[in-house]
This record gives C-alpha cells, sequence and structure tokens, in this order.
C-alpha cells in the first residue's frame, strides 16, 4: 500500500464530487435467511491520511499464507468463506494444493507468534474455469475453510455486492493490505495492516488513463469485470502483497467489498490507477459455489439512488495527470535547486526530490556520516529554496550506506522539519526508475551540485548531449564487458559537449549533476565530483540505481516514468555488444557513432607547424601525439618549431569548429637511431585531454602483420579543408613486402596495397597513419607514413620499448598475428619480378603468381 501525503487540492486531478459519498439507507436483509450481520467493524477511531490502520477496524480481512509466510491478502465473507484472487493460487496454470495454504484472520499487527486461534486449514481453493491470468480478467478465487472462523470484534464477514450494484465513478472506498509501500519496498516491521483511501474510476476514466502510453511504452485494454481505483496523479495505490485484499466502500452503515486487488502497472504511478477484479458481476458464481453452506455471506441489496452517480467523465473529457515534478520555467532556472548552509562551511547545493527531502552530496558534510548519531549542530542547519521567504530547517540526515567509500554512492537524504507546498517553485526535480534509458543524444544541462566553485562563463557551456551507451560503457567499463542494454542500468552517462573550453576557464573542485530532459521535463540523470583536471566531466554516475533507496527513505519521492520512447533507427538494436579489449591503461581505440559526431576519428589530430604546414598526428595516450619526423622537422633545420594541436576537427564537414580540443607542443621526442633519422616522433601536449568523442587515444599494434583486421589509410584528401577520408588497403605479407620492394626499404617498414580505385584518396605530404579495426571493434594505428610514400609505412610495432618509456599510458595491445621481421636475404623472391612492371599491384600480381608456382 503506497500512502502519502495529500497533494495540494490545485494539483488534484480529481476534485470530490459531491454526494457520492453520502451514506444513505439501505433496504434491510430480509432475503438472506441467516441473518448474518456484515460489513459492521466495531466503532473505533482511525487515523485518516494516515497509513496505519487501527486494530479491529477492518476485521474480514485476512492474511493468506504459505510456507510460513504471507502471499496474499483475503476477505472473510461467511464463516467458512474467504474471498481472494485466482493468481494468488495458480502458477502456470495450475492450482496449487489447498493443503500448503492457511488462512490467518483477526490480524492487525503480523509482527511476532500469530494467535494459533485464528489460523484456519483451507480445505478447498475455488477459481473460475474461464482464469487465465491476471491481465484476461476473472481474477477471483473462493477458499472454504477446513473449519468455520471464530466470528468476534476482529473476525467479522464483509458485505457483498449484488449484481446491479453500482460503485459510481468517484466513491471513495478504501484498501488495505500488508503488501509492499512503495515498488520493490516492502511493509517494515511491525507488519501492521495498511489502508489506503481509493477513489473509483469510471470505466471511460480508467479507460482514457490507460490508453495514454505509461510506465515502458504500454497501454492496457481493460475487461469487462474490472474496476479501477485510485488517482490520475498516483502516489496512492495497493502494491505487490496486497492482491487478494479488498476494496471496501461504506453504504447505509455497512462496509461492501466492491474489488479484489488484482494488478496495475508499477504501484502509485500516474495514470496508472490499480486494476481490480469487480466482485458484483461475480454475485451469481459465489453464490454457486457457496451453495448449502450455512451461513452463507450477505448481499445486502443497494438503495436504488446509489444507484446513479453524476455522470461519469467520457473518453473525450477524461483528466490524465501530467509530471508533478521537474518543470523549469528555462533550463537553469532550477526551481529544485537547494542550497544547505552548515555552520562553519561553503554552501552546498542538493536538489528538492520531494515535500521534504533534500538530495545533496554526503561530502557536504564530512565528519557528520560517520556515527549513526545526528549530528550535534543540525539545530543550526538551514536550506534556501526557490521562492521561499525564509530558511527551511532540518529534522534529520540520513547518508547512503556506502557514501563514505564509493564515489557512485555519494549521496545524503536530508529532511526538513515541515514540508514545504510545493507550486511552480518550489518544484522537485524527477528521478528516474532504475530501469529508465536515457536515449542518446538526449538533451542535458550541467547543475551545480555540491561545493561548486562559480564558473565564469556563458550557459551554452553547460548544454550537453547523451552520447550512446556502447561508447560510454566501454570507455569507462572493464574490457569484453557486455554493455548493458536499455533498461539495465548503465555503468555512466556520458555527455558531450558543444565547445570545449577556452583557455583560463577551470573547472576544477567542481561537482556537478546531470539534469537530462524528456518531453519538456528534466530528470535528475546524473552526479560526478572533482574531474582531474580542468575540463568539463566527461562521465558522470547514473542516479536511477540509487531511486529505489531514495523512495525508500523519503516515502515519496518523484520517481517518474520515462518518457521519452523515440529510439531513432538504431535504438532498438537488442544484440548484446561486448567492449573491445582494454589496455592496462584503459579504453583505446574506440569511434563514438557517426550519427552524433558527424563522422569524427577521434585520435585524429591536425598538428600545425609553425604556422606554415599541417601533418597528421595521433593521439597515443591523453598528452602525447604521434607523427611522422619528416613531417614535423624538416631536414637541416636546427631549431624546434612552434606547434599546435587539434583534436575533434572534422575540416569543412558538418561539424566546423565543435568538439574541439586544441594544445600546443611542449616537446618533440625521438628515438636514438644509429645513423639514420628515425621515422616516428612523439608530440607532447602541454596538458592532457579527457577522454571524449573528439579525443581518445588510439591503441597501439606492438608488432606482426594484424590478422583478420580491415586496415586504412586516414588521411585528408586535401591539405587546405582537411575533411578525413579513409582508403581501404591491404598489409602484405613481410615476404611479399620484402620482394617486392627489394633493397630499397628501411628495416621495420610495411607495404600496402590500396583497394580498387582508392589509392589517390589521401594526400600524403601531411604523412597519413595506417590503421586497422580490430574484429572485436577497436582501433590500432599500426605505422605512419613514409615521407614521399603512399604505399610504405614505418611500423609502430620496433618502437615499443621507447614509445611505452617515453608515454606511460601508451596502449599497446598484446602480440599477434605473425612476426613481420624476415630472415635476411632476397634469395626468397623470384628474380627480377618485383621492379619489372610499373605498378606495385601488377607487379605484386606477377609476384604472387611466381610464389605460388614455386609451391
Ligand atoms: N498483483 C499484486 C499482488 O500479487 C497486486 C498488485 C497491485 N498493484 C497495483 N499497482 N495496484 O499482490
Amino acid at each position: 500500500m503506497s500512502q502519502h501525503l495529500l497533494l495540494p487540492l490545485a494539483i488534484l486531478a480529481i476534485s470530490p464530487i459531491p454526494g457520492a459519498f453520502q451514506d444513505s439507507a439501505l433496504s434491510p436483509t430480509q432475503e438472506e435467511p441467516e441473518h448474518l450481520d456484515c460489513g459492521r467493524p466495531e466503532p473505533s477511531a482511525r487515523i485518516m491520511g494516515g497509513s496505519d490502520s487501527q486494530p479491529g477496524t477492518w476485521p474480514w480481512q485476512v492474511s493468506l499464507h504459505q510456507g510460513g509466510g504471507h502471499i496474499c491478502g483475503g476477505s472473510l465473507i461467511a464463516p467458512s468463506w474467504v474471498l481472494s484472487a485466482a493468481h494468488c493460487f495458480v502458477t502456470n496454470g495450475t492450482l496449487e494444493p489447498a493443503a500448503e495454504w492457511s488462512v490467518v484472520l483477526g490480524v492487525h499487527s503480523q509482527d511476532g507468534p500469530l494467535d494459533g486461534a485464528h489460523v484456519r486449514a483451507v480445505a478447498a481453493i475455488l477459481v473460475p474455469d474461464n482464469y487465465s491470468g491476471v491481465e484476461r480478467g476473472a481474477d477471483v478465487a473462493l477458499l472454504r475453510l477446513a473449519s468455520p472462523a471464530r466470528l468476534g470484534p476482529a473476525v467479522r464477514p464483509v458485505c457483498l455486492p449484488r449484481a446491479s450494484h453500482r460503485f459510481v465513478h468517484g466513491t471513495a472506498c478504501w484498501a488495505t493490505g500488508w503488501g509492499d509501500v512503495q515498488e520493490a519496498d516492502p511493509l517494515p516491521l511491525p507488519w501492521v495492516l495498511q489502508e489506503v483511501e481509493l477513489r473509483v474510476l469510471g470505466e471511460a476514466a480508467c479507460q482514457c488513463l490507460y490508453s495514454r502510453p505509461g510506465p515502458f511504452n504500454l497501454t492496457f485494454q481493460l475487461l469487462p469485470g474490472m474496476l479501477c481505483a485510485g488517482y490520475p496523479e498516483g502516489r496512492r495505490d495497493t502494491c505487490q502483497g496486497d492482491s487478494g485484499g479488498p476494496l471496501v466502500c461504506k453504504e447505509g452503515g455497512r462496509w461492501f467489498q466492491a474489488g479484489i486487488t488484482s494488478f496495475g502497472f508499477g504501484c502509485g504511478r500516474r495514470n496508472r490507477p490499480g486494476v481490480f477484479t469487480a466482485v458484483a458481476p461475480y454475485e451469481a458464481w459465489i453464490r454457486e459455489q457457496v451453495l448449502g453452506s450455512e451461513p452463507g455471506p450477505a448481499f445486502p441489496t443497494q438503495s436504488p439512488e446509489l444507484q446513479s452517480g453524476l455522470p461519469e467523465p467520457t473518453d473525450e473529457n477524461c483528466t490524465i495527470a501530467l509530471p508533478e515534478c521537474g518543470k523549469a520555467p528555462r533550463p537553469g532556472a532550477w526551481p529544485w535547486e537547494a542550497q544547505v548552509m552548515v555552520p562553519g562551511s561553503r554552501p552546498c547545493y542538493g536538489a528538492l526530490v520531494s515535500e521534504s527531502w533534500i538530495l545533496a552530496p554526503a561530502s557536504c558534510f564530512p565528519g557528520r556520516i560517520s556515527s549513526d548519531l545526528p549530528p550535534r549542530d543540525l539545530d543550526n542547519w538551514r536550506v534556501m529554496l526557490p521562492s521561499r521567504p525564509r530558511a527551511e530547517r532540518v529534522a534529520r540526515l540520513v547518508p547512503h550506506e556506502n557514501a563514505s567509500w564509493d564515489d557512485a554512492s555519494n549521496l545524503a537524504l536530508l529532511q526538513l522539519r515541515a514540508p514545504v507546498n510545493l507550486s511552480v517553485a518550489p518544484r522537485p526535480v524527477c528521478l528516474p526508475h532504475p530501469e529508465h534509458y536515457f536515449l542518446p543524444g538526449s538533451r542535458c544541462r550541467l547543475a551545480r551540485w555540491g561545493h561548486t566553485e562559480p564558473v565564469p562563463g556563458a550557459g551554452s557551456l553547460l548544454e550537453a548531449e547523451l552520447l550512446g551507451v556502447w561508447w560510454c560503457h566501454c570507455l569507462y567499463g572493464r574490457q569484453g564487458e557486455s554493455v548493458p542494454p536499455p533498461g539495465e542500468p548503465p555503468l555512466a552517462l556520458c555527455p558531450a559537449y558543444q565547445e570545449e573550453e577556452e583557455a583560463g576557464r577551470c573547472w576544477n573542485y567542481s561537482h556537478w549533476s546531470l539534469l537530462c530532459r524528456e518531453e519538456g521535463t528534466w530528470f535528475l540523470a546524473g552526479i560526478r565530483d572533482l574531474p582531474s583536471d580542468c575540463l568539463r566531466p566527461r562521465a558522470f554516475y547514473p542516479l536511477q540505481t540509487h531511486g529505489p533507496w531514495i523512495s525508500h527513505v523519503t516515502r515519496g519521492a518523484y520517481l517518474e516514468d520515462q518518457l521519452a520512447w523515440d529510439w531513432g533507427p538504431e535504438g532498438e538494436e537488442t544484440e548484446t555488444q561486448t567492449c573491445p579489449p582494454h589496455t592496462e591503461h584503459g579504453a583505446c581505440g574506440l569511434r563514438p557513432e557517426p550519427a552524433l559526431t558527424g563522422g569524427l576519428w577521434p585520435w585524429l589530430a591536425e598538428v600545425h607547424v609553425a604556422g606554415e604546414r599541417v601533418c597528421t598526428g595521433i593521439l597515443v595516450a591523453p598528452g602525447w601525439v604521434l607523427a611522422a619526423t619528416h613531417c614535423i622537422l624538416r631536414l637541416g633545420s636546427t631549431t624546434v618549431p612552434y606547434i599546435e594541436v587539434y583534436l575533434g576537427r572534422a575540416g569543412a564537414s558538418p561539424l566546423p569548429q565543435s568538439h574541439q580540443v586544441s594544445r600546443l607542443v611542449m616537446s618533440i621526442r625521438l628515438p636514438r637511431h644509429l645513423g639514420l633519422r628515425p621515422p616516428l616522433a612523439l608530440l607532447e601536449l602541454s596538458s592532457r585531454v579527457e577522454p571524449s568523442p573528439s579525443a581518445l587515444p588510439i591503441c597501439l599494434h606492438p608488432g606482426g602483420t594484424p590478422l583478420g583486421a580491415s586496415c586504412w589509410v586516414l588521411g585528408w584528401k586535401d591539405p587546405q579543408d582537411r575533411v578525413p577520408v579513409a582508403a581501404a588497403v591491404s598489409i602484405l605479407t613481410p615476404r611479399l613486402c620484402h620482394c617486392l620492394y627489394q633493397g630499397i626499404l628501411p628495416p621495420g617498414t610495411l607495404c600496402v596495397l590500396y583497394a580498387e580505385g582508392q589509392e589517390d584518396r589521401c594526400e600524403v605530404t601531411s604523412a597519413p597513419p595506417l590503421l586497422c579495426q580490430t574484429e572485436e571493434g577497436s582501433w590500432v594505428l599500426v605505422g605512419m607514413a613514409i615521407r614521399g610514400s603512399r604505399e610504405l609505412f614505418a611500423a609502430i610495432g620496433p618502437e615499443e620499448t621507447w614509445i611505452s618509456q617515453t608515454v606511460g599510458e601508451a596502449h599497446f595491445l598484446p602480440p599477434s598475428g605473425f612476426p613481420h621481421w624476415l630472415p635476411e636475404g632476397g634469395d626468397l623472391c623470384p628474380p627480377d619480378m618485383a621492379r619489372a612492371s610499373g605498378s606495385p599491384r601488377a607487379a605484386l600480381f606477377l609476384l604472387l603468381l611466381t610464389l605460388l608456382i614455386q609451391g
């Protein structure tokens, strides 16, 4: 039973219908031969609006036990008969044996030993023949007790409605049970029977709500014999474990059972009222089953004037509920922004999540979260909320149990002494359910969170767009891990930013929360503290995993359904994806989905040398770019040129200046080579770049010729506009390469053969790289072009030691493929073939032919 404080009337979607709830006289129950009195509890006081019931208020409520524990509810309708729901007893189409069940009567709290006198064995369980599953209706069952219940103040039957009985739209009724208090949140000890007031919803009104796509984008068609009760705005409802229990309405001083708790979509969700089995249509069935048993259930007649109510709203004018959380007048003006003031520390930003609760990072309250005692100075804590003239006082601090050691759980909840009235402001932010799937491309914003230093600059810097789950997961997850499919909590949420920071703007020491918008409603999607450098945070801990904890503590935080389901063409893709191999330094060589970033190659760098030429560079670690020495350093020049590096540029392509990262080069490192000039140069950047779709290091190939990979020369068509192009190539075996270019190759040279028609896609003066994509999907750098050649590349593998020693975090993959370095001697090559012909392709053809014939 989920029971919440009444919401302000202004946002209640149903207003009381005058006259519908008045008691009126009932005709006496003369037709009942045994004069079984029904539906009258002992007079007693009840806490309205609360959730614990008073003992004796609902004397017909029973608890059905199986295997020693409560499974379902039920109601006593006659000394030997209990009414419940079929789905409690039918598993996989078969009825469970009656002997497994017992009926516990007259209990209030299920804590402690139950009074044996009020337990009855079940002699028979009866279910209608046409029952085939809750959602197909007829979810009703009768239990015949092995011996009649002893009636008394705590054990009395309820009245049953006749088939003609009408429970009109708007009637206030009560549901009772020991079920969960929220989704997946069991009733806490001492398990006191819960009660909740629910309004009957007419068929059309209910169907109208269920015709709106709700949780999981589902709709539902109600069937005859189903009855809805609840509220469009949700929040009060029955839940798991209440099934079989009664929905009762008072008429003429007697309580009639209008419904049997049957099912719902989640619990207490918006536009998803509880669905009950209507009891009235089962009058004949019940009478038939109990025939001959004395005394049987009582079916008092309804007074005729109660059979007609106000005209029920029809489909066209039905009232659906809109989200009550997450509405902001404009991005940045957050009506849930709460500033927590703790004596002796800077203000801490958090978010209002309900009438009475603030969510904030636990790290805002150091030294106050370790002990079980409340902080001694809690009396002096204050919370500032938007549009509230005075500061609120704090009643309680509830840190997350893992807050002190797990950054992803750096959360605390603060309860206000008095709930605030929710309106335009303050208004709570929406929280995602655990199964929420924030779609790639979602529009998000950064918002202040915790101790945040003001960041100078435009609001547009706070804008973000969510990246795909694969990229985000594989960047931060473990290698080979499968990527959580939509509906499973992600490891992280990765926003992409449209602009990169200008120099001098530092986001250091800032905590941020990530708000994402769906259908104009803002969700608190993620949190993140202390980025390691001056950049905006690149990954957020998803908040959705904490939804259950937050609703458990607050009993009423605004968890809202996913509102955007437009997954786009690729969205429905469900095949499980795994992450490509990582190196000990993390992920490398991941290329984000082209849709989001306009075909960026995240490791492709433009290296601008002395303002006069542009060389190709490849990001090999967060602060290092590899390039071809001959392009960077002109022969004969002795001075180190001024070099700038740009990442995330897509030339004149659709994304001109966005996603850009730029760095200066601080030093150029060359390996020690005897005699010859080394082909590869490492450029040390002025500062690291954090992994993003526009800047991610590539993996490095340790040597040998990659097997089973598809390989490409990545370059620019034109050195002026520098639109990246990739030309498909195959890497020749060492033997072929050696024979083809006999005598002219420096050691450690790779040769490639272009695919038909791809030879002149890339220009060569910028020294393009040779890369391959492994079968697992990651990209590997294999070589860099040798001066003036399209076909020859200086291999990375032979320089592994030097690169690893210079760049601590270089991503060398484990060795694979076959060894490249051939035994010396050209004697394996057929004489003269290689140089005999004009083009390498033709030469290769001849060469292959002779090698084959040689066997
Ligand atoms: N089927 C549930 C049970 O077995 C009852 C669910 C009622 N849910 C609801 N949202 N009204 O206990």
